[in-house]
């Protein structure tokens, strides 16, 4: 449980998280709208060094950064309108293989876990009344629970 009391702060957070990533990571961002999650995935990107701004993905659903190691950050937000909302990465047609990328889903809880056996859920809650947050990585399978201590 990390609290982070800026934007900046979430930002920095997330270069920090991408020290541990490699290629085939499924990384899951759940919390409300507002909670940080794009603002994490900013961070993410920029410890990755990928190419493009990186802004929330609502109305394409994926978008891909190129870089020495790719970035996915799609965002399942709306299939949740769908019968079968589950994001399926593969049909999207990207440009992009998710065995040779990192893939961060915003709204990823409950929609996108069936994309990788391992992955690493990020949770992110509002503070009480001012812009603090607080997180917490819960690690499913895989070394994640080791790669988590070594941040
Ligand atoms: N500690 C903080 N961490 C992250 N965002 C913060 C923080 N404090 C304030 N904010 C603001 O909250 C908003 C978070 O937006 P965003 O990252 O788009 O959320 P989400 O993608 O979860 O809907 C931004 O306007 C950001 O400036
Ligand atoms: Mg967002």
């Amino acid at each position: 449980m990390t609290r982070l009391a800026t934007v900046d702060d979430t930002r920095e957070f997330g270069r920090r998280l991408a020290t541990i990533l490699r290629a085939g990571d499924l990384v899951l961002l759940s919390g409300p709208l507002g909670a940080g999650k794009t603002a994490l995935a900013q961070g993410l990107g920029a410890g990755l060094a990928v190419q493009g701004d990186i802004t929330s993905p609502t109305f394409v659903i994926a978008r891909v950064h190129r870089g020495a190691l790719p970035m996915v950050h799609a965002d399942a937000y709306r299939l949740g309108d769908r019968p079968d909302p589950r994001l399926e990465i593969d049909d999207l047609d990207l440009d992009a293989s998710a065995d040779d990328a990192v893939t961060v889903v915003e709204w990823g809880e409950g929609l996108a876990e069936h994309l990788n056996e391992d992955y690493l859920l990020v949770r992110i809650d509002r503070g009480e009344n001012d812009d603090t947050r607080v997180i917490d990585l819960e690690p499913h399978g895989g070394d994640w629970a080791a790669r988590l201590e070594k941040l």
